[in-house]
């Protein structure tokens, strides 16, 4: 979503701010802007166009200053246009926001009244007239007014704002959306992401709920709404700037798809005992509370979501704990019952989703034991907000469509499973042997899974025309389906769909017919007989097969109707993530393609931090 880049500096900060922007790019965005202090006055630029394109005006027609502020939008209110687009100006302040003001209409009724007129249609250009005429007109220091505005805000924000009677200074501040301070030699930063400071700094204080930041070259003071001064630790950060470099990658989703086999590997590092997992590298890790868990909520959103749904089958099958998951979006307005010794989980890539974050904080008051989070951000808010938190240290992540955080959120549920199983005894040592063994062997097992990506290539050139495609799957592979349907269907905007194929029969098989291809995801496991006979009423319509087996399967034949493509044998315990990694390949292969813009695909943000 929406990215944000600041600096006060002793040197021209366009160059700064605009790399930054490029850095945020990731996150999804339509429109994009920048804007300076130059002699006493404002200079802003604003494109509908990409961040290059805004680099080449900005060389063009020049932005001057060593105070700035600068945005990638995400539209939520107001179409994408160079006039919504941020920074927005109010008289000599300028401001850029990510978030969403709920009550922004409110506000500018009365505003209107007062006379002020809007040239936007965004609830960002509301909030700063708000602040304008708390400075302005009712004479408050800009801090003040900055402070008093946010107080009456209902909605959430990140924010940076300049003026240029005051050209030393940057105000910031956040509530719901993340926001970082970079701190540098006589210069200061702020931004939604780290990434986007780390060819200036590797030193930042991380923003908590409801904080006021003022930035000058020689000093970043934080304050509460209220004004009262807050210190904070200051965190060195451990990633560098080449994190976000395609290497010798076409894109970062297809760099990612690669670096699965080491992101599990560190994943699993540390991690691992003789028949057991070690859980103690898990923040705040509290084994009696653990252990006395009865039942398990996990709310995620999208990919997230999915890795819950094999989570739980995982859960109850192996450690016999009753696990029930749910989409953030739902479970935050809905009234839940919580039993006794419920751990709550939330799973998240950047432990910044609006919706995700919301249920945390209102599982805090609902009863449960204790809060877990799986993330990969280590310094999200979901991580610093949760009671424990297991870092799947997939490394960063930058292409929309979630590949590597995926596996490797799987592979801390299979920890985390293994773990409680072990603890409550329904899973022995020598089974507990056997998994371990398998996720050390996992890595290679990946990386010779990785290496079929020429075949599938191929496949996709079969797939790629196609306007619809069913993604069939039982058991545990079913939530695998859903999550292959949903990396189709982002990156190559292909339709699709992922049932549990016993499902088929009740509705979805009207669709087939020989037009339509039906991937399956179809390892050896107890449930192949059943999800055979599902493939069999396809064929009997005349539907078109892409069946994913394993090596040494006899259950499926090549013919006119159905593709085999065989996967190497590998521990069952191991399907679910072995078995993701061709489909992210099918859904990669098809959207280049395609054509589409395969990191960025079109109306998607990286990190939703707006609800
Ligand atoms: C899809 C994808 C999204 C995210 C979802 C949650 O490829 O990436 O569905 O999984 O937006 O994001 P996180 O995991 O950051 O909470």
């Amino acid at each position: 979503m929406c990215g944000i880049v600041g600096a006060v500096a002793q040197r021209d900060v366009a160059p700064i701010l605009l790399e930054g922007l490029s850095r945020l790019e990731y996150r999804g965005y339509d429109s994009c802007g920048i804007c300076t202090i130059s002699n006493g006055s404002l200079r802003c630029i604003k494109t509908t166009q990409k961040v290059r394109v805004l680099m080449d005006m900005v060389r063009d027609e020049g932005c001057p200053g060593k105070t700035g502020i600068a945005h990638t939008r995400w539209a939520t209110h107001g179409v994408p246009t160079a006039t919504n687009a941020h920074p927005h100006i109010v008289g000599t302040l300028s401001m850029v926001h990510n978030g969403i003001i709920e009550n922004f209409a409110q506000m500018k009724e009365t505003l209107v009244k007062e006379g002020y007129a809007f040239k936007s249609q965004t609830d960002t250009e509301v909030l700063l007239a708000q602040i304008h005429f708390l400075h302005v007109k009712k004479g408050l220091p800009l801090k003040e007014a900055f402070a008093t505005a946010l107080r009456g805000v209902k909605g959430s924000y990140a924010l940076a704002l300049i003026d240029s009677e005051d050209p030393d200074t940057i105000y910031a501040a956040r509530y719901g959306s993340p926001l970082v301070i970079g701190l540098g030699i006589e210069e200061n930063f702020v931004a939604s992401d780290v990434l986007a400071l780390l060819p200036v700094t590797r030193r930042f204080i991380y923003l908590d709920e409801g904080e006021i930041a003022v930035l000058t070259t020689k000093s970043v003071r934080i304050y509460s709404l209220d004004l009262v001064e807050h210190h904070h630790e200051i965190c060195e950060s451990d990633l560098d700037a080449e994190s976000i470099s395609k290497g010798k990658y076409r894109h970062f989703m297809q760099k990612e798809i690669f670096e699965q086999p080491e992101a599990l590997k560190n994943t699993a590092m540390g991690r691992l005992g003789a028949d057991n997992a070690d859980l103690s590298s898990i923040t705040g890790f509290d084994p009696k509370l653990l252990e006395k868990t009865d039942c398990i909520k996990i709310v995620a959103c999208g990919t997230s979501y999915h890795a819950g749904l094999v989570g739980k089958y995982w859960l109850e099958e192996l450690a016999g704990i009753s696990t029930s998951v749910e989409i953030a979006s739902e479970y935050r307005y809905r009234r839940a019952v919580v039993k006794d010794n419920t751990l709550f989980i939330t799973i998240s890539q950047s432990g910044e989703t609006a919706d995700t974050l919301a249920c945390l904080r209102l599982a805090k008051k609902q009863g449960y034991s204790a809060s877990l989070c799986i993330c990969n951000a280590g310094s999200s808010s979901l991580v610093r907000e949760s009671d424990f938190a297991m870092l799947t240290r997939a490394g960063a992540e930058i292409g929309v469509a979630s590949t590597k955080a995926f596996t490797t959120q799987l592979l801390s549920l299979l920890l985390i499973t293994l773990y409680l199983g072990r603890t409550r005894k329904t899973i022995s040592a020598e089974e507990g042997r056997k998994i371990v063994n398998a996720i050390k062997a996992l890595p290679d097992a990946a990386r010779e899974v990785l290496s079929g990506d020429e075949k599938i290539k191929e496949l996709a050139g079969r797939f790629a025309d196609k306007h619809n495609c069913l993604f069939l799957g039982r058991g545990i592979m079913y939530p695998i389906a859903l999550e292959g349907a949903l990396k189709l269907k982002e990156i190559s905007y292909i339709h699709a769909e992922g049932y549990a194929a016993g499902e088929l029969k009740h509705g979805p098989i009207a669709l087939i017919d020989e037009t339509m291809p039906v991937v399956v995801v179809a390892p050896d496991n107890a449930l192949l007989s059943k999800l055979e006979s599902n493939i069999e009423e396809v064929r009997a319509r005349g539907g078109r097969l892409y069946v994913f087996s394993q090596e040494g399967s006899n259950a499926f034949k090549d013919d006119r109707q159905t593709n085999i493509i065989k996967l190497p044998a590998a521990d069952p315990v191991l399907q679910p993530i072995l078995f993701t990694l061709p489909l992210q390949q099918l859904a990669y292969h098809c959207a280049v393609i395609n054509g589409t813009d395969v990191d960025q695909p079109r109306n998607l943000a990286k990190s939703v931090t707006v609800e």
